[in-house]
């Protein structure tokens, strides 16, 4: 089915800059980029855009702490965000940066319009601020002894005439919205979360800042600064543009607007469930589709952090195992949406059992018969089903679509592997290596065939995942589709007139002869 026309606009968060990007980064990152992979395997306009939020005080401590001005700054951290994406094999679309000029005029332009809607006065401000978080917190939120839980830092006290934004105008056209789109929350469990801030009551927040000067000011202000969070998410918005268009929220929303998924960590999940899309009614713009909450990593079952050096370096990771490894293990370990831990022995464990063993031997013994025995040209033997896994590669097919629909990431790849499993234990019961010694060449022609169109389409799914594997896999087997684009019409059982050109076998994950 080719779904050309439709389009389909991923976002990471945008992430801060006040520090060089770390795991949970890249797992988000790693997330939005096979969602986007599949999108467009699946043969839709896909627009997945990334990029750095970079306004704030805790990223002007930073670049004072590095002694340098905070452009310098924010323009370093950001091209190292850009680095490791490339590294990671991430093909984004779009880059945003909230200190570029067109987003400044896009926040600006937001602003003006919230506040002709009656949405934005001025007040007296007095409370709490985590610097950690960029996000107000009331006592209730903080420890015992007064630290905000997340970062274990003071908070802040501070006194202001600020700009507020009047959210709670929209708490019952949120619930409403709630009700409406069951999904727009996601996972489930996640909803709950957030229905429990709404029915507290949802409070005004300010939206500027005195003390804050790096920011973008409040227009016609030169005293204020627009509070971090008002102007970050706006980036959703301005990151669409290019050069070429008119930097007006008008023109943000022509091709890809409203977003079709937001994906974030859960603790950012109030300002994109709450604050973003009332912001966004406060506007008269189109709500995103739906929000995805993920889960938290921790290594060795322990929270991270940089002060423990509990960390898992992601620059380490990938210089040791490569990338569709980091890639693999995150994925397929841990349950999208649920919290889940990473150890060097379970990341060796998976890549060696998944990768090396299950998909690498299968494909590895397949081709070295063929290419042996055949020439490496297997023909279509007519409808044959002797491996016995004609049903079973098209529901995987069928539940592996489902999954990727849900963004059940963990599940599709679960399914897949358990095809993979099926097909070696097949394999190995007629093994077609004693069909060719008893001269049994057609028994022998129909096993290898099966198994490579088996194998022809896990490299297909298996491409959203760990896309440079897949290509390797797919040329093996004598196909050449770097980019894989629509590729989805090639899956299924093709047992009519195919005939594979094999090419040399070449392991694609070697063994990892390392202790963990
Ligand atoms: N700048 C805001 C997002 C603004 S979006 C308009 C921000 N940035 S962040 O850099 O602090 O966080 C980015 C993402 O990394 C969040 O989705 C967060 O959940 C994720 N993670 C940070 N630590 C993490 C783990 N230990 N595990 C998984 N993800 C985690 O928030």
């Amino acid at each position: 089915m080719n779904q050309n026309n439709k389009t389909f606009y991923i976002t990471s968060p945008l992430y801060y800059v006040n520090d060089v990007p770390h795991v949970g980064s890249a797992y988000t990152t790693i997330a939005c980029d096979t969602i986007a992979r599949y999108k467009r395997l699946r043969g839709f306009d896909v627009c997945f855009l990334t990029g750095t939020d970079e306004h704030g005080q805790k990223i002007a401590k930073s670049a004072k702490q590095e002694n340098k001005s905070p452009q310098e700054h924010c323009d370093f951290i950001s091209n190292k965000f850009k680095e490791l994406w490339e590294l990671l094999n991430i093909q984004y679309d779009k880059f945003s940066r909230t200190t570029s000029k067109i987003h400044e005029k896009i926040v600006h332009e937001f602003f003006n319009r919230v506040y002709k809607k009656g949405d934005i006065y001025e007040a007296d401000y007095e409370g709490l601020y985590c610097e950690g978080c960029e996000d107000f917190k009331s006592e209730k939120d903080l420890t015992d002894d007064n630290l905000c839980p997340i970062h274990k830092q003071k908070v802040q006290e501070y006194k202001e005439k600020n700009y507020f934004f009047a959210l709670s105008k929209y708490e019952k056209k949120l619930v409403e919205h709630f009700e409406k789109n069951p999904d727009f929350i996601q996972p489930s469990y996640r909803k709950n979360e957030v229905l429990g801030w709404v029915k507290e009551g949802l409070k005004d927040f300010p939206i500027s800042r005195q003390s804050v000067s790096w920011g973008i000011p409040v227009p016609n202000e030169n005293k204020q600064t627009i509070y971090v969070w008002f102007d970050a998410l706006l980036g959703y918005l301005s990151g669409l543009l290019s050069e070429l268009d008119s930097p007006t929220i008008d023109s943000t929303i022509k091709r890809y607007w409203p977003c079709s998924v937001h994906i974030i960590g859960k603790d950012i999940l109030r300002f994109h469930a709450v604050y973003w899309p009332c912001m966004l009614m406060s506007a008269d713009l189109p709500l995103p589709q739906k929000v995805f909450g993920h889960g938290f990593l921790t290594k060795d079952g322990e929270k991270m952090g940089k002060t423990t050096g509990n960390i898992i370096d992601p620059y380490e990771l990938i210089k040791e195992f490569g990338t569709d490894a980091v890639r693999f293990f995150f994925l397929r370990e841990i349950g999208f949406g649920k919290d889940g831990d990473y150890s060097r022995a379970n990341f060796i464990n998976r890549i060696n059992s998944d990768l090396a063993n299950n998909l690498g031997n299968l494909l590895n013994r397949t081709l070295n018969l063929a290419n042996k025995n055949y020439n490496g040209i297997i023909k279509c033997p007519g409808n044959t089903n002797f491996l016995g896994l004609k049903d079973s590669t098209i529901s995987t097919i069928e539940a592996y679509e489902k999954h990727m629909d849900k963004l059940e990431l963990k599940e599709a790849l679960d399914v897949l592997w358990q095809l993979i499993d099926s097909t070696n234990k097949a394999f190995s019961d007629k093994a077609p290596w004693k069909l060719i010694k008893n001269n049994e060449l057609d028994d022998a022609q129909s096993c290898l065939y099966e198994t490579l169109i088996i194998l022809g389409n896990i490299s297909i799914l298996i491409n959203p995942f760990i896309p440079e594997t897949s290509i390797k896999i797919y040329s093996q087997l004598g196909f050449n589709k770097p980019d894989m684009y629509n590729e989805w019409e090639k899956l299924g059982w093709k047992d009519k007139e195919e005939c594979f050109k094999l090419s040399e076998a070449k392991p694609v994950f070697p063994r990892l002869d390392i202790k963990p």
